[in-house]
């Protein structure tokens, strides 16, 4: 097992910030996680869960263990009557499984194209676009227990996935699971952040394909081209059109996707903000409650286009913060941080809604 001293891991962060870890070591299986808990000189430390680095913000040198998912392997796991089961390695990248997938003739990951990082971090956060979110397709995933290297496959419920939310979010006293995932049955509160690698990720997708196409974007493409039975690679190559347009490609510009989550706020809330904010985007969910559109919050308080050092607000969507400095003179993490904060300050002061960060500060 090679243990990488101060490995640089600019390379290695969708915004591009320069950072170190103090040790990195490459997870190419189970066996990886087996040696580095049987070196009396690795088992101790703190560890960290590197994945295609594309929700996270590195605020200083990493000074845990970096553990980095590199477990590859595509393949059709099972096939039903009525669904293929399609499994990926934590390491595979996201955007070319849903490639793959709609080469092999197999649908319903199409919304979700394009967006950056590994397959092993979409369980994290529960990764979604376009009217789709990866808890929608998902059938169940492997990991192992980076304190007692026992592997174990959690199912949809035991990964209690929420919007850009799951048990791997949560520490073991903040935990929303209703079951200790790693023993079901047992009854506990407990959370996997910190304390699980994700090896491989499976995929349940319906041979009875249903287009999604209830997104004011993808609407707005049915009217333009006007075609209006589309095939799953035609919302494929929308999906990476509106995409492109929107939202900064990381490999030019640095950036985490959406920087905050979108509220969620009680109709008498919302209709107390109308009455102030006419103009206010909003949606009504299933459940009742107001989804609110965080990029408008902030665009309205006027940040598109702002900085703080090299840290930006994105120019076309104010929910995207970016590195302007590209790598040469990329900003830091506390940059991002700065302007995070002061964005959050004015959002608050205006709306009364305090802005949650979506990716994870290291
Ligand atoms: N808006 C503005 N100004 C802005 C940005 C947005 O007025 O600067 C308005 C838009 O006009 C629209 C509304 O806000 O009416 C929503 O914007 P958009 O459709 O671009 O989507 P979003 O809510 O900002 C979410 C996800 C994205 C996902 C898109 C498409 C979150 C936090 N973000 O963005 O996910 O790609 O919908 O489904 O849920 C990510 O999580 O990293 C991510 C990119």
């Amino acid at each position: 097992m090679l243990v990488e001293h101060n490995y640089p891991l600019q390379a290695h962060n969708s915004f591009g910030i320069s950072a170190k870890a103090t040790q990195l070591v490459r997870i190419h299986s189970e066996a990886d996680v087996l040696a580095v808990l049987a070196d009396p000189a690795l088992r101790d430390f703190p560890k960290f869960v590197l994945g295609g680095g594309s929700n996270i913000v590195l605020t200083g040198d990493v000074k845990a263990l970096v553990l980095k998912a590199e477990i590859k392997g595509m393949r059709l796991a099972a096939e039903t009557e009525k669904a293929w089961i399609v499994e990926a390695g934590a390491g595979d990248n996201w955007h070319e499984l849903v490639a793959w997938t709609l080469q092999n003739g197999w649908p319903g990951l199409e919304n979700m194209a394009l967006i950056p990082g590994s397959v092993g971090a979409s369980p994290v956060q529960n990764i979604g676009a376009y009217g789709v979110e990866l808890q929608d397709r998902f059938e169940s995933l492997d990991a192992i227990d980076l304190r007692t290297g026992q592997v174990f496959t959690l199912n949809h419920a035991q990964c209690a996935f929420g919007y850009r939310d799951s048990v791997f979010k949560h520490g073991a006293n903040t935990g929303r699971a209703e079951t200790n995932p790693m023993n079901s049955g047992a009854s506990s509160h407990m959370g996997l952040a910190g304390r699980a690698l994700i090896t491989r990720v499976r995929f349940h997708l319906p041979k009875r394909w249903k287009p999604v196409l209830d997104y004011a974007d993808l609407e707005r493409k049915i009217q333009e081209t006007g075609i209006t039975a589309p095939s799953a690679q035609q919302i494929f190559d929308w999906v990476c059109e509106v995409r492109r347009a929107k939202l900064p490609d990381p490999a030019v510009i640095g950036n985490a996707g959406s920087f905050f989550k979108n509220p969620t706020v009680t109709p008498e809330q919302c209709e107390d903000i109308i009455a102030r904010e006419p103009k206010l985007v909003h949606y009504v969910l299933d459940d009742g409650r107001i989804k609110l559109a965080a990029g408008w919050l902030i665009d309205a308080c006027g940040w598109k286009g702002k900085s703080v050092g090299n840290a930006g607000v994105y120019e076309k969507q104010a929910l995207v913060l970016v590195n302007r400095g590209g790598r040469d003179n990329p900003c830091t993490g506390g940059e991002v941080m700065t302007l995070a904060k002061a964005i959050q300050t004015s959002v608050y002061e205006r709306f009364g809604i305090l802005l949650e960060p979506e990716p994870v500060v290291v």
